[in-house]
């Protein structure tokens, strides 16, 4: 069995064909990591635990090595104590997929003499990757649920690392082992937490996927000045990950539809459904849910209660119903507009620049149009 595991550790660290992670791919047990049971997607029935016992040896280890990400937690609740699928809940931790946290740790630009902070331990798979790199006493990593970090540094430990290990809300940062030349956080932000620009050098980056409440992502990657502000374009890499707890989006108000003023528009609403575009609505409308039913996009403001429902008009067009203090669709029509009017750039046209006065997404460069991200 230690054959197989090293057998297939090593197929792993060739397919993921990263040369300056190779030898720490090559040496982490990410089956250690796993615990005993994990959550696999099925289409028809949702978010179903399997556990280990439930599968041989073979396959479990065929599991762990599969470039995959494997969900460990729902809702709270750690795979291991599941005893039936769940559907409408969402992940809360996962071992990230092993090539996502390489393409990560390389955006990054992590070399072996520097510090890092990694926000979201998780599983401690990367944690262990970047000890075993840079050595444990350059990695410092935050883990918000005290279940998941005691068994991180379980797993950690086991695999013979000690880098330093922190139960916390990361978005606060650590002083402790501050100023780190990286940060990495492995759960998505809405914003970028204000502690983190304190606790990285000069010339230091900050590395984090984004996630508004909208559905929009991008990658920062930012890099922090003499004077304490922070700036860089997003990354071309689309990569999508968990929200760190607290920078979720809240429950979604009850929904009115066909309510308020009515108007007609030209702009598909079906152009949501491209990633970058949802990005770009989300600069305009950053507090706002959006669903659809069938062809009608609906959108809801959670602060302010706006609402607005857009679909297709029997004579072409569309129908706009908006109500609440706010016209979300004009809005998004506005901004959409813009970004068209631009040549519609992928989010690494744009970029993003935060100072403890306020934090602004910026189109082409930071003198361009620009939108301030909710505080
Ligand atoms: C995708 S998982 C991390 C995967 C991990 N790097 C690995 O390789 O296993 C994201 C983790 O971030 C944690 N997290 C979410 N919000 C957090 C916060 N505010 N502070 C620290 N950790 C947080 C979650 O509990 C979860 O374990």
């Amino acid at each position: 069995m230690t054959t197989m595991a090293a057998q297939l550790r090593q197929a792993l660290a060739e397919s993921v064909k990263s040369p300056d992670w190779h030898d720490a791919l090559q040496a982490v047990p990410r089956a250690d990591f796993l615990g005993d049971a994990v959550y696999r997607h099925d289409p028809d029935r949702g978010w179903v635990p399997t556990h280990r016992t439930e599968m041989s040896p073979e396959e479990w280890l065929t599991l762990a090595y599969t470039d995959e990400t494997w969900v460990t937690q729902i809702d709270g609740v750690m795979a291991e104590d599941a005893i039936e699928p769940v559907t409408i809940l969402r992940p809360t931790s996962s071992s990230t997929q092993p090539s996502l946290v390489v393409r990560m740790l390389e955006a990054a630009g992590i070399r072996e003499d520097q510090t890092v902070l990694e926000i979201g331990t998780g599983t401690g798979y990367s944690t262990a990757l970047m000890s075993h790199r840079l050595g444990e006493d350059a990695v410092t990593s935050i883990e918000y649920d005290p279940v998941i970090a005691t068994r991180a540094k379980r797993a950690i430990n086991g695999a013979g690392y000690a880098p330093t290990l922190i139960e916390g809300d990361g978005l606060d940062g650590y002083e402790g082992g501050a100023p780190y030349d990286r940060l990495i956080a492995t759960c998505a932000v809405r914003t970028i937490p204000l502690p983190w620009l304190r606790q990285v050098k000069e010339e230091g980056t900050i590395t984090a996927p984004m996630l508004g409440w909208l559905g929009g992502v991008a990658f920062a990657h930012l890099r922090v000045s003499m004077d304490g502000t922070a700036s860089g374009r997003f990354l071309a890499d689309d990569v999508y990950f968990m929200p760190a707890r607290a920078h979720a989006a809240p429950p979604r108000p009850t929904l009115w539809m066909g309510v308020g003023e009515v108007s007609r528009s030209e702009l598909d609403p079906a152009i949501l459904k491209d990633d970058t575009a949802l990005f770009v609505a989300q600069l305009a409308i950053p507090q706002a849910h959006h669903g659809w039913a069938e062809d009608t996009l609906t959108l809801h403001d959670v602060s302010s209660g706006s609402q607005a429902d857009i679909s297709p008009s029997p004579g072409g067009g569309w129908v706009v119903h908006q109500h609440g203090p706010h016209r979300l669709w004009d809005m998004v029509e506005e901004v959409i507009f813009t970004w068209m009017g631009a040549g519609k750039p992928h989010q690494s046209g744009f970029g993003l620049s935060v100072t403890a006065e306020g934090q602004r997404v910026w189109l082409g460069d930071p003198d361009g149009p620009s939108w301030r991200l909710p505080t």
